[in-house]
């Protein structure tokens, strides 16, 4: 279930040797919690335990007596609830004290040519297990779950049977009693081999990575092993955001960093400046970052328009030169916008060309000018009541005429609307994030008492889970 609750997290899916972009820490108090759900989960799995028949002989001075226990089920099971705990450099081990088992079933005997069968119930009293499962990664990052050790102990089990010559053969199950408890035992084992090895084989079934929407898809195989000690599970993921068509590997690689413990969170998560730049290089790369701004975007209140005629107090030579002619705006991303994350704030820069063109009667365009804009915008981000909150503010902004068809002008004017129209943006966006961004939801599990820090070179998100009540036997 544990393993369960971080699989839904995050798709898991070993590039080894690169710094992890993207790091995972559950801590014991997540593991506990994950229990605590889990047990529940363990209990079904339990009741659904199918055994196999038993059979056996029995010695009596007259001749052998030949029993078949069969459609042996669980009626009825009372689970305590399990130890679980980390352990290090290793995995987890799980230990279940006192476990109590009803079961029903048929009989039949022969002895010679004497035939007899009935019902029977049964008890199993103080089942212990122990099991150490050990995590790993595949040599595609995917995690790994092996178990490595398994013991169970039964202390007694009672039979009673009913139907045929039951009367006369109950005396006798004292002679096969520990044969019962022997099989029950090996059972046990083998059934938490099989649960083990079934959640490994889902896991190497995920994918480690996958589309997040036309334009992107995000790589999160495992870097390394699993660490872990005694207080907690650290998970280490490529975290890189790759343009689905081009596929580039951006001209930067992930820092190195390291997510600080907080205590009494059930896990943390840190998320790189690298993943986000791997995010923005994708879609740069695609071509995604450019937009055509037209007339019919300018929104109606705005002192602007993008008329020649109207652009005379900025760029006086213009409506000269090009009367009443409507004006496109073609903006591309010179470079991929930047993020920079530091203590408190990150910075984002924005470097874009503008190519200026006047629209003809007849459609024909006309190249004017083109303009380098530099930007620099600081953020602040939170989580506060389950939403990620922030506010934006310009920096920065420097405008700089690269080419011209139309002569010399002073950028000044143009540098100050630009800021403006920029800042005008920028407090749509405030608006926004003021009221805030719920966070996404997952199918079975929310994030709660969510905390949000920024560092050096990465985010720091520190939270609590809650499952949400739903069919447990989809966890897996
Ligand atoms: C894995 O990815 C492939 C292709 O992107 C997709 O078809 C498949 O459904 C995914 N499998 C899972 C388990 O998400
Ligand atoms: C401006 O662009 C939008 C969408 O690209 C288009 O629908 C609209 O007709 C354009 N307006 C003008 C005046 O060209
Ligand atoms: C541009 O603005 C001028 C003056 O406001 C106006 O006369 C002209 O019709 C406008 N051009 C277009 C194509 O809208
Ligand atoms: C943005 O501006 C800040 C402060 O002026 C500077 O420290 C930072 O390096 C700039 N970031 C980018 C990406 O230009
Ligand atoms: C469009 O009009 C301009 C001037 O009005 C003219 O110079 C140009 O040749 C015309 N283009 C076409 C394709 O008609
Ligand atoms: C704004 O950017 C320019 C060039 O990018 C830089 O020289 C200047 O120091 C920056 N100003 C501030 C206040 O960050
Ligand atoms: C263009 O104008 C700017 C300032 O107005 C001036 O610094 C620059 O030298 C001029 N360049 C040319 C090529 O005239």
């Amino acid at each position: 279930m544990f393993l369960s609750l971080i699989v839904v997290f995050l798709h898991l899916s070993c590039t080894c040797g690169e710094n992890p972009a993207v790091q995972i820490m559950l801590t014991n108090k997540g593991l506990q919690y994950g229990k605590h759900e889990g047990t529940g989960w363990i209990q079904e799995k339990l009741e659904q335990i199918t055994f196999p028949d038993i059979s056996g002989e029995i010695n009596i001075w007259i001749g052998k007596i030949y029993y078949t226990l069969s459609g042996v089920t669980v009626k009825k099971c009372d689970l305590p609830e399990p130890d679980i705990e980390f352990v290090q450099e290793l995995g987890v081990k799980t230990s279940i004290a006192g476990l109590n088992i009803a079961l029903t079933g048929e009989w039949r005997t022969s002895f010679g040519v004497i035939h007899d069968g009935g019902s029977f119930d049964m008890a199993i009293f103080g089942t212990d297990l122990t099991s150490v499962v050990q995590l790993g990664s595949d040599d595609q990052g995917h995690l790994s779950v092996t178990s490595i050790s398994c013991g169970a102990s039964v202390r007694d089990v009672s039979v009673y049977f009913y139907g045929g010559a039951s009367r006369i053969f109950q005396p006798f199950v004292k002679y096969f009693k520990g044969h019962i408890i022997s099989m029950i035992q090996s059972r046990i084992c083998a059934e938490v081999e099989e649960a083990t090895l079934e959640l490994d084989h889902h896991l190497q079934a995920m994918n480690v990575s996958f589309d997040v929407n036309e334009v992107l898809t995000f790589d999160v195989p495992l870097t390394d092993p699993p660490a872990i000690d005694a207080s907690n599970l650290k998970l280490g993921f490529k975290g890189e955001f790759y343009s689905i068509k081009t596929h580039k590997e951006p001209p930067f690689v992930a820092q190195q960093f390291v997510l600080p413990e907080q205590a009494g969170y059930m896990l943390s998560v840190g998320i790189s400046e690298f993943t986000l730049n791997s995010a923005s290089f994708g879609y740069f790369s695609a071509g995604e970052l450019q937009v055509l701004i037209n007339d019919s975007m300018i929104p109606p209140y705005s002192p602007i328009r993008l008329n020649t005629s109207s652009m005379g107090f900025l760029i006086p030579q213009l409506p000269k030169m090009f009367p009443g002619l409507l004006m496109n705006l073609n903006v591309y991303a010179r470079e991929a916008p930047e993020f920079s994350l530091q203590p408190g704030a990150g910075n984002l820069g924005v470097q874009v060309l503008v190519k200026a063109v006047a629209i003809e009667p007849n459609g024909t365009q006309v190249p004017l000018f083109n303009l380098n804009i530099d930007s620099n915008i600081t953020g602040k981000m939170m989580i506060a009541q389950g939403k990620l909150m922030g506010s934006l503010i310009l920096n920065n902004i420097t405008l700089t005429l690269s080419s011209s068809e139309i002569g010399n002008f002073t950028t000044g004017p143009l540098e100050n609307a630009a800021r403006a129209a920029m800042s005008l943006v920028l407090q749509k966006l405030n608006v926004i994030l003021q009221k805030g961004i719920l966070l996404p939801r997952m199918k079975h599990v929310q994030l709660v008492n969510t905390v949000l820090k920024m560092q050096k070179g990465f985010v720091a998100i520190y939270s609590d889970v809650e499952t949400l009540q739903t069919d447990r036997s989809s966890y897996l």
